[in-house]
C-alpha cells in the first residue's frame, strides 16, 4: 500500500504540499546533497486557493497527493510559479492535468520558460508584475522582484495576512526535512545551508543584497523556500545570514588576495605553485595556497573570492587533469570576467595543460597573464626562482 503523504499546516491558510526526495545525491549536476532534498509546494486558501510552486517530474503523484488533503485539485485557481527550473516545473502537465481551472501567473521571463516547457499550446498562464497583487478573498498574494536568485525569472510571493514569504531557491538549502520547520531540524544542517549559498547564490551576491533589502521592508512571519526547511521562528535570521555572506566580499582586504590551486602527482607542480606563492607574497599581496584535487568544485567557490587566480596542471595523456577541468568548470563566467588569472604547471612529455587551462581561463572572461612558469618534470632551481619572478611580477601587476 502507498504510503500517505499528508499536507502540513503552517499557518492559518497556508499548508505545505511538497515532495520529499530523499535518495538524490546529485543536483543539478553539480551539487553534492548527501542528504536529498525536497521541492516545497504550498498552498493558499482564502475564497479562492493558490498553489505556489510545483515539484520535479515524478514527484507529482505525492505533492498531489498532499494537496488532495487540502482541496480537489481541480479547485485550485491559481498556479504561481516562482521560477521555472524543472526540479519546480518538471511536473508541469501533471499538474496542469490535475489542476484544469487554474491560472498560471509567472514573471515575464518566466512566462517564456513556462512556454519552452510545455512546448504545445493552450498554456494558461499570465506574466505578473512586482507589487502586484492577487486577491484570493480574505488572503492575497503581492510579487516580489527577484531576478537572478538565480535565474532571471526568479521572484518571491508574500502572503501579508499569513506573513509568509514565498521565498523559492532563497534562504532555502538541499535538505528533506520530514520535521518541516527549521527550529525542529538539527543545527548540523547549518554546512548545508552555507553550501548551497556558496554554489548557486555566490555568483550573484548583488542581486541578494537587493533581495535582503525588499525582504526587510515586508512583515514576514515566516519564511518558505522551494528546498528545506521552513522558518517561522526568527525568520529573519536567515536573512541576516545572507546578507552577511553577501557582503563578506565587501570587508576590506588590507591586502590582494591571489588563490593558487593546483594538483600535483609526484610534487613538482606543487614546487612551482609555493614559488608562486612566495613571489606573490614578496609583492605585498596574500595568498591562498590550495591542493583541489579532493574537492575541487568546493575550491572553486573559494577561489572566486580572491582577487586573482593561478591555476596549476600537470599533462596527462596531453590534457589538463580531470580535477583541474572539475574546477575550472565550477568558476563562473558572469562574475569572474575581468579578474587577473594565469596557469602553470611540470609535465613529463609535451605539457599541453598549460595553454588549455590558459584558454578556459581566458573563455571565461579572466584577464590572462601569460606567465611562462612550465618545465619539464621536476622543476630546476632556475625554473623555481622563474616561478617567483612571476609570482611577484603578477601580483605588482594587481
Ligand atoms: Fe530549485 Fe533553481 O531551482
Amino acid at each position: 500500500m502507498q504510503p500517505m503523504h499528508e499536507a502540513k499546516q503552517i499557518a492559518q491558510g497556508v499548508w505545505w504540499v511538497g515532495a520529499l526526495d530523499p535518495d538524490l545525491r546529485i543536483f543539478d549536476v553539480v551539487m553534492q546533497t548527501q542528504h536529498g532534498t525536497s521541492y516545497n509546494a504550498y498552498l493558499v486558501r482564502g475564497k479562492k486557493t493558490a498553489l505556489i510552486d510545483m515539484v520535479k517530474d515524478g514527484f507529482s503523484a505525492q505533492a498531489l497527493q498532499r494537496v488532495a488533503c487540502v482541496i480537489d485539485p481541480s479547485l485550485i485557481d491559481y498556479i504561481v510559479v516562482n521560477h521555472a527550473e524543472p526540479d519546480h516545473t518538471g511536473a508541469l502537465r501533471d499538474f496542469i492535468g490535475a489542476c484544469p481551472n487554474a491560472e498560471i501567473l509567472a514573471s515575464r521571463a518566466g512566462v517564456g520558460n513556462l512556454q519552452n516547457l510545455f512546448n504545445q499550446d493552450g498554456l494558461r498562464v499570465r506574466a505578473v508584475k512586482p507589487g502586484e497583487n492577487v486577491d484570493l478573498g480574505g488572503m492575497s498574494l503581492q510579487f516580489v522582484e527577484a531576478p537572478f536568485l538565480h535565474w532571471p525569472d526568479s521572484m518571491m510571493t508574500f502572503c501579508p495576512e499569513a506573513g509568509a514569504l514565498f521565498s523559492c531557491d532563497v534562504f532555502g538549502f538541499h535538505q528533506p526535512v520530514p520535521e518541516l520547520f527549521a527550529d525542529e531540524s538539527a543545527s548540523e544542517l547549518e554546512a548545508a545551508k552555507k553550501y548551497y549559498f556558496d554554489v548557486i547564490f555566490a555568483p550573484f551576491k548583488k542581486y541578494v543584497l537587493s533581495a535582503v533589502q525588499r525582504v526587510r521592508a515586508l512583515p514576514v512571519v515566516s519564511i518558505c523556500p522551494s528546498h528545506g526547511p521552513v522558518y517561522r521562528r526568527d525568520p529573519m535570521a536567515v536573512v541576516d545570514q545572507y546578507e552577511r555572506w553577501a557582503r563578506e566580499d565587501e570587508c576590506a582586504r588590507a591586502k590582494k588576495l591571489v588563490y593558487i590551486g593546483y594538483v600535483s602527482a609526484y610534487g613538482y607542480t606543487r614546487a612551482l605553485a609555493t614559488a608562486l606563492a612566495e613571489g606573490v607574497r614578496s609583492a605585498g599581496a596574500d595568498v591562498d595556497l590550495a591542493d583541489i584535487a579532493a574537492q575541487p568544485d568546493i575550491c572553486a567557490v573559494q577561489a572566486m573570492g580572491a582577487d586573482a587566480l593561478l591555476v596549476g596542471s600537470p599533462t596527462l595523456n596531453r590534457d589538463v587533469l580531470p580535477p583541474v577541468w572539475t574546477f575550472l568548470a565550477h568558476l563562473s563566467g558572469i562574475t569572474q570576467r575581468e579578474k587577473r588569472a594565469g596557469a602553470f604547471g611540470s609535465y613529463g612529455w609535451s605539457g599541453e595543460a598549460v595553454p588549455m587551462v590558459e584558454q578556459r581561463l581566458a573563455s571565461l572572461g579572466y584577464k590572462l597573464q601569460p606567465m611562462d612558469v612550465r618545465c619539464k618534470l621536476r622543476p630546476s632551481a632556475q625554473d623555481l626562482e622563474n616561478a617567483r619572478q612571476a609570482g611577484r611580477v603578477f601580483a605588482e601587476a594587481l
